[in-house]
């Protein structure tokens, strides 16, 4: 099958030696919901604005739809972008907005109309159509700026932080409808965001970047639950590190030497026997208990130092004694009476399965 959008060894270096993105690879597929996600500055919307065609790399080579666009101006490419400012005329109506470009197409005018119409229910803004854009709230201009961009139906949407405006109840609101949408006009999306909990939700498959590189690309769960790198693991979600050194396998078990201690890990990474590692654990793949807990393989003894309320669940952070490392354990607050098990200074074992764990080669 054909890709829809691919990148081979694209690198985009600015006149200041700015090197913004670092020789990047990978395909996408028609229909996906894509998302490029990475901290600010790392190259997210300079690698949309090369698919987009208004920036050339400097080296490397963009294809759509299986042939080489590096070379096509963007009004020829069958792409649209969304931008985070929306980019909307303000003094036009939500009407003219959408039309705008089919307009300039010079599309007879029913065909417009018809087209019109059939976004604006889409994007649930029937109704709307003579309002301006200044007496519009945010998400409104947000569906609008989404619109004027489906109405071409390019066969690959680019939209750069589209949900950036947005207060939090809003932004959650529009990830649902977003992928709604994109089920049913089966456009390729490609979506940047530097928020992870917004790339999780909504994505199909995600490229994480740092520094102009693709650090890893994967699923959601692939890259919640495995992370490739360090720094995948620290951007995305809360994790642990325990660095250690990799000591042979036993009953399909990795033993891993930390300062202090010994913990296993379910892992099917190729490493040699005195391998500098990391291990990887989420805060709420632990659990704690003042009792030493003979059920998991791992288990640490540690005291509990902080202790953060947030809602949903408890966090505690705990010094385990054996290496004087802090833990962070995230426990679901399941009683509604808020009854509080721990409490600061309490002794505790902080313990896991071998298989809630990943490795990372240092
Ligand atoms: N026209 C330009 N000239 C020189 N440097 C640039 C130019 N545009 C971007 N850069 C630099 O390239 C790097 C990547 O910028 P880019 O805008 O792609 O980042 P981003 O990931 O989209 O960040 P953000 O999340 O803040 O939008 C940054 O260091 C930026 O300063
Ligand atoms: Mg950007």
């Amino acid at each position: 099958m054909e890709h829809s959008v691919e990148l081979r060894n694209v690198t985009k270096v600015f006149d200041d030696d700015t090197v913004a993105v670092d020789n990047v690879s990978f395909a996408i597929k028609p229909g996906e919901f894509f998302s490029l996600l990475g901290p600010s500055g790392c190259g997210k919307t300079t690698l949309l604005r090369m698919i987009a065609g208004f920036e050339k790399p400097s080296s490397g080579t963009v294809l759509l739809n299986g042939k080489d666009i590096t070379d096509t101006p963007p009004y020829k490419r069958d792409v649209n972008m969304v931008f985070q400012s929306y980019a909307l005329f303000p003094h036009m109506t939500v009407y003219n907005n959408i039309a705008y470009g089919l307009k300039m197409k010079h599309v007879p005018k029913p065909k417009i109309v018809e087209a019109v119409n059939d976004v604006l229910q889409k994007v649930k803004l029937t109704g709307l159509e003579k309002r301006r854009i200044t007496q519009l709230s945010g998400g409104q201009q947000q569906r609008v700026a989404l619109a004027r961009a489906l109405v071409n139906h390019p066969a690959v949407l680019l939209l750069d932080e589209p949900l950036g405006a947005l207060d939090q109840k809003l932004r959650e609101q529009m990830q649902i409808e977003l992928v709604n949408l994109q089920e049913q006009v089966k456009i390729t999306f490609v979506f940047v965001t530097h928020d992870q909990r917004e790339s999780l939700t909504i994505s199909d498959r995600i490229a994480v970047m740092n520094n102009g590189n693709v650090e890893q690309l994967g699923s959601p769960k692939e890259i919640y639950e495995f992370p490739a790198t360090r720094f995948v693991a620290d951007f995305i979600g809360t994790s642990n590190f325990l660095t250690g050194i990799y000591r042979g396998e036993e009953n399909g078990l990795k033993r891993i030497v930390i300062p202090g201690a010994e913990v296993w890990v379910e892992s099917p990474q190729e490493i040699e026997t005195g391998e500098h590692v990391t291990v990887v654990i989420r805060p709420e793949k632990l659990s704690i208990s003042k009792e030493p807990n003979d059920i998991e393989l791992n288990s640490l003894q540690g005291v509990i130092e902080e202790i953060i309320y947030v809602g949903t669940d408890t966090r505690y952070f705990v010094r385990i004694l054996a290496n004087d490392m802090v833990l962070q354990v995230f426990a679901q607050n399941v009683l509604h009476t808020a009854k509080q098990r721990f409490t600061w200074f309490d002794q505790v074992y902080v313990s896991w399965d071998p298989g809630s764990t990943s490795l990372i080669k240092e």
